[in-house]
């Protein structure tokens, strides 16, 4: 959101000049536009109202918790992890939503003690589990029961959640959806939980607002009948990583959302809600890489190697995700060489970006930049090779601050008995 050209012609972000914080820092480097970081969790806030959350599964560390919950937002998290990470940076308890397909009777109990705000029931095995450890926390827990609508959200298999045939939540079309709703009405009864509603999430990285029509006019002619207070519509809204895609914003998912949820006839009164990870997070970072060595295949290919690879960004190798890489030297420079953007990874899969078009002047030496990597990059990221993960800085109003430190090669042995 702050990118400029600085004086030197050099790109900038919040007022910090990339190359010189690369040469400060080292690289890789995860850099997070801290203005753009806010503007978006203000706009989910605005969007969605009280109650939205952020997906801390896309970015997490305390910073960033610490940020999305001044701004307004709950935060969800998927396991003991998260739940961790968010508690020990000071997030209130009655902030977080716990989530997770199968959350083991440790992460159930921390829940419920802390007390999360909502615990998203998924399974009749949780059902249970929650019978037996409701009644170690201060009051009954509020949950909400995890649906599986039957609509295929239009995106990649692996993070599409929403079909019937999937290992997330209780299935409307079976039968499962009523079933457990019975069962957490009896639980309520017993005056061990409190029934908030109803929560789905139907996948990631959707371009399609159709997607979330579809979801909401499955679910609401079933949930519309049921007399809950809240109806949970998950994340999954896509975000533009290379030139000519289109992502709605958050406002606009938000407005089409609550517009079929009236249609469907779901009360005015029934507070709906969202957990955006993705739209929040992923056009606030760029990875900041330094070229290493530059191969010519006569006839074939041109590999320009950097820095990291696979093991701070593994969505090309996971998805065939795309990138756009740039030199933050020269931002303007016309891109004309079509190069592929590989890691120092000992594997051919080790891919960054396949068809990355750089300026012709690109060189050993050179500080590389892939912008939209924000999201499910640092979360994602891994020590494959024993490779120490990048750090983390926030930029804003001219100066940065480090929030997650790189690894050392000594953090590479710390955990060995
Ligand atoms: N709520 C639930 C229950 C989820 O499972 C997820 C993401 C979200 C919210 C946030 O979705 P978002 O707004 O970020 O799309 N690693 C994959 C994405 C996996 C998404 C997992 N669940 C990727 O890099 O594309």
């Amino acid at each position: 959101m702050t990118a400029a050209v600085g004086e030197s012609g050099g790109l900038e972000v919040g007022g910090v000049d990339l190359c010189a914080l690369a040469a400060d820092l080292g690289t890789p480097l995860f850099v997070y536009d801290e203005a753009h970081l806010r503007a978006r969790c203000q706009e989910a806030r605005r969007a969605w109202g009280d109650g939205v959350a952020y997906a801390t599964k896309a970015f997490l560390c305390r910073a960033m918790a610490a940020l999305a919950c001044e701004e307004g937002l709950w935060l969800d998290v998927s396991t003991g992890g998260e739940l961790h990470v968010a508690l020990s940076a000071g997030v209130p308890a009655d902030r977080l939503v716990m989530h997770g397909n199968n959350k083991s009777d440790d992460e159930l109990r921390a829940a419920i003690t802390a007390p999360v705000a909502r615990i998203v029931v998924d399974s009749f095995d949780e059902l249970d589990r929650l019978e037996h450890l409701a009644a170690a926390g201060p009051v009954p827990p509020t949950v909400l029961l995890r649906v599986t609508p039957g609509v295929e959200a239009h995106t990649h298999e692996y993070v599409r959640t929403g079909q019937d045939d999937t290992k997330f939540g209780f299935g409307l079309a079976s039968g499962a959806a009523d079933e457990a709703m019975a069962r957490a009405r009896r639980l309520e009864a017993a005056g061990l939980v409190r029934l908030a509603g109803a929560h789905a999430h139907i996948g990631s990285q959707i371009f399609l607002l159709d997607s979330y029509d579809a979801e909401v006019e499955v679910l609401g002619a079933w949930f519309a009948g049921l007399g809950l207070e809240e109806l949970c519509l998950g994340g999954g809204l896509g975000v533009p990583y290379v030139g000519g895609e289109q992502a709605p914003s958050l406002t606009e998912w938000a407005a089409r959302a609550k517009a079929a949820c009236a249609r469907v006839g779901i009360p005015g009164h029934v507070r709906v809600t969202a957990e955006p990870g993705r739209s929040i997070v992923a056009a606030a970072a760029i990875t900041l890489y330094t070229v290493g060595t530059i191969k010519e295949l006569p006839g074939i290919r041109t590999y320009v190697s950097v820095d990291g690879g696979m093991s701070d960004n593994p969505r090309p190798v996971l998805y065939g995700s795309g990138y756009e890489a740039f030199l933050p030297r020269s931002p303007d420079a016309d891109r004309p060489r079509v190069v592929t953007i590989v890691g120092k990874h000992c594997e051919s899969g080790d891919l960054l970006v396949a068809d990355a078009c750089v300026p012709s002047d690109t060189r050993v030496g050179d500080v590389l930049a892939t912008p939209v990597t924000g999201a499910y990059g640092h979360s994602m990221a891994s020590n494959y090779n024993k490779v120490p993960r990048p750090p983390v800085v926030f930029v804003a109003g001219g100066s940065h601050r480090v929030v997650v430190r790189r690894e050392t090669f000594d953090d590479l042995v710390r955990l060995d008995a």
